[in-house]
């Protein structure tokens, strides 16, 4: 069941999971677990308890946040509020729409986010800028 966390269309996935007594799985299919077509995916981890990631929004780019391991923080912010979600389980996903401004920060020991991406590495679509994002996000 999917929970919304903005009124950008930004929501909680909710992922499949088997589990006996080998353990647990769980998949993801483009357009079905996750609501578009996977081009690619990365992971970040290695990330120092002090540091944070992400600080950014995209202009037109969907993700999937996943901690497949650990846990973290997420900040998240469509322009008119701003919430904090903790990941920390595998069977568990945040969905950011492009206009979503991000930071991960408070990262476990071992903790692993796998990012699923609507598109392929473009570094034009991404907006470091905060005030720029706040601009694209009113008229958006
Ligand atoms: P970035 O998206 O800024 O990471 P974060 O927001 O987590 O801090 O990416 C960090 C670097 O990695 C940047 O130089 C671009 C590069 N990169 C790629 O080459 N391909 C990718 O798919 C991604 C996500 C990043």
């Amino acid at each position: 069941m999917a929970e919304p966390v903005l009124d950008n269309g930004s929501q909680l996935l909710d992922f499949p999971k088997l589990t006996d007594e080998r353990g647990s799985l769980t998949f993801l299919e483009g357009s079905e677990h996750v609501p578009f077509d996977i081009r690619r995916v990365y992971y970040i981890y290695d990330v120092p308890k002090n540091q944070t990631r992400g600080e950014h929004a995209h202009e037109d780019l969907d993700q999937v946040l996943v901690a497949v391991s650990g846990q973290f923080k997420v900040e998240i912010d469509d322009g008119r509020s701003r919430t904090t979600v903790t990941l920390d389980s595998p069977d568990e996903g945040l969905y950011l729409t492009g206009l979503t401004w991000r930071e991960m920060r408070a990262f476990s020991e071992h903790a692993v986010c796998l990012v699923l991406a609507s598109d392929y590495y473009d570094e034009d679509d991404y907006v470091h800028n905060y005030e720029e994002f706040q601009r694209l996000s009113r008229v958006k």
